[in-house]
């Protein structure tokens, strides 16, 4: 076992709890922001808050701290359980005895779907921001109309700067570059429609869209989540695998609140049914909040 990992059982287990009240907080927060997809307002809500996510430094700072201790909750959480199966290996006779919560026998096997979801969830929507996999694009039609204006001004400087035929060449080239893309621009359908509209956005771009056109122009695009979690949840499996998934987080939460709060001692006979029901009531919001995306969008977009 590396070094740094190799610390008291009880460590770990308080790390572990720490780590996992963080991402129960984190949960929170991510829920709030995905439930403004459900307000009839086309995403605007849900898009402003997801490009404040996606922009602004001290949430991207954050993401590298949540990527973080998302890798160690389940690197502890591995250690522990391979510990108490290395410390118990009798224990299946009396496993029809134990009065251990179904929830808390289940740990490891849900959170090993919790991290299967991980995984097809970040397929479905994080890798299309990093660019690992190909998703639906959004740009602002102000940022366009900037670049436009920019990359107009920069040309003729260049070219009134250019000294000799070879560098006027050149700025020409790039000139000749400029509009072949602000026609591929212009016969773009949904560019020219959000122009025309007087729209701020231009929304569900395909890749080959900001290819040709922000690439060319220099402008900043983003991943167009709310196209995306639509198209996705027209998919019955996507719809039916997201909810079962959803059911296993909820039996893994149901555990993990309870237990984090007696690792850390502030479990007492006296509060101990409170907080198994927030935690229960915390787990049940968590799941049905969830789920209740992919429903709305196959049942009622
Ligand atoms: C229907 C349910 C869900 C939808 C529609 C959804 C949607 C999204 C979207 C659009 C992103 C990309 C946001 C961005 O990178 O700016 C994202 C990221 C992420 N989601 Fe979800 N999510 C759902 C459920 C969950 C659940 C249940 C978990 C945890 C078990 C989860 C964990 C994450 C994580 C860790 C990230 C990457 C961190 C981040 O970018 O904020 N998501 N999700």
């Amino acid at each position: 076992m590396p070094k740094f990992l190799n610390f008291a059982s009880i460590t770990k287990k308080v790390t572990l709890a720490l780590i996992g009240i963080f991402l129960m907080a984190f949960l929170v927060v991510h829920l709030g922001i995905n439930l403004c997809m459900l307000r009839e307002d086309g995403g605007a809500w849900f898009r402003a808050a997801a490009h404040f996510m996606g922009t602004n430094y001290l949430v991207k700072t954050f993401e590298i701290v949540l990527f973080a201790a998302i890798l160690l909750h389940i690197v502890l959480a591995m250690i522990i359980q391979f510990h108490n199966w290395r410390a118990r290996p009798v224990g299946y006779k009396s496993r029809s005895k134990s009065k251990t919560a179904p929830a808390s026998k289940l740990m490891i096997w849900s959170g090993i779907l919790v991290l299967l979801f991980m995984g097809v969830h970040f397929m479905n929507f994080y890798f299309a921001k990093i660019g690992v996999v190909e998703g639906r694009y959004i740009v602002e039609v102000e940022a366009i109309n900037e670049a436009y204006g920019e990359k107009q001004q920069t040309l003729s400087k260049a070219y009134a700067a250019a000294k000799d035929d070879s560098a006027r060449t050149k700025v020409e080239e790039e000139i000749t570059a400029f509009q072949e893309a602000l026609q591929v621009f212009q016969q773009n359908e949904k560019f020219s429609t959000a122009l025309q509209s007087g729209a701020k956005e231009v929304e569900d771009l395909s890749k080959a869209d900001v290819e040709a056109v922000c690439v060319a122009l220099e402008v900043d695009y983003e991943p167009d989540f709310y196209i995306m979690a639509r198209q996705l949840f027209k998919n019955i499996w996507a719809v039916i695998a997201y909810v079962f998934f959803l059911i296993a987080l909820g039996f893994h939460l149901t555990h993990a609140f309870q237990s984090a709060f007696q690792t850390l001692g502030w479990a007492h006979s006296k509060y101990t049914p409170a907080i198994k029901l927030i935690g229960t009531l915390y787990a049940i919001g968590i799941s049905v909040g969830f789920a209740i995306i992919p429903l709305f969008f196959y049942f009622c977009k």
